[in-house]
């Protein structure tokens, strides 16, 4: 079953406004003719998405964003509810980074209430999982992606699953410039897989485009996305840089 590959960049928090749209100017430039190959997207802080949108989509490129609320709307002071998003030209949500479980508290319950509410809303999420070095020291991988997946998960039906994209980032490898090796992505996703036809059956998981995340660049992408169960990547640092994330993604093809 082909899975079109599936290429994202987050921007995290980098980049004001005006930079985000001088840099997608560049990379549509830069990336012109790989849409039938890839899928990319990108997804800047909440504040820039307003002014990359139209061109982003014009030229194919999805639009995301780094989080959204679980909430409707109300009072919440500092969310950002899906139908604001949606407004905005946005498809593609990033949910339960693991920065946001590390640093605000997020767990895997608020991941699923977050996942649920943006597919209910029409927005499709980018759910994130991933173990610690120490998990990883211990032999708890698998333990730990087993808990991820299936608390992440919790609630959404196997259809809303089509429409979810899975991020497997080893949090060792995030920020670090230390890649997993293929094969440990690889064993990953396949396991990660697994996980998803137990839970929605082999034809569902089959569908399902698992991404990885971890010092993903122009130097690895391809060795990376050669693999059969990794369709893509969730790509940090090396996406900042349009010449530098196009050649990722060129590389990858
Ligand atoms: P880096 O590519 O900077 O390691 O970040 C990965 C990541 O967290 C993407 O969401």
């Amino acid at each position: 079953m082909a899975r079109k590959l599936f290429i994202a960049g987050n921007w995290k928090m980098n980049k004001t406004a005006s930079e985000a749209a001088a840099d997608v100017k560049r990379l549509v430039e830069l990336l012109s003719g790989v849409g039938d190959k890839a899928r990319v997207a990108v997804c800047p802080p909440f504040t820039a998405l307003d002014r990359i949108s139209s061109v982003a989509r014009s030229a194919g490129m999805e639009l995301g964003a780094q989080n959204l609320s679980d909430k409707a709307s109300g009072a919440y002071t500092g969310e950002v509810s899906a139908q604001m998003l949606l407004d905005l030209g946005v498809t593609q949500v990033i949910v339960g980074h693991s920065e946001r479980r590390q640093f605000y508290g997020e767990n895997d319950s608020i991941v699923s209430k977050k996942a649920i509410f943006a597919l209910a809303s029409g927005l499709c999420p980018i759910v994130c999982v991933g173990e610690t070095l120490e998990e990883r020291e211990a032999g708890s991988t698998e333990k730990v992606l087993r808990t991820q997946i299936s608390g992440s998960l919790d609630g959404i039906s196997a259809e809303d699953m089509l429409r979810t994209t899975i991020a497997y980032e080893p949090v060792w490898a995030i920020g670090t410039g230390k890649t997993a090796t293929p094969q440990q992505a690889q064993d990953a996703h396949a396991f990660i897989r697994s996980l998803l036809s137990a839970k929605y059956g082999e034809t569902c998981a089959q569908k399902v485009i698992i991404q990885y995340g971890g010092s993903v660049k122009a130097s690895n992408s391809k060795e990376l996305m050669a693999m059969p169960d990794i369709d893509g990547a969730l790509v940090g640092g090396a996406s900042l840089d349009p010449a530098g994330f196009a050649d990722l993604v060129k590389n990858a093809l």
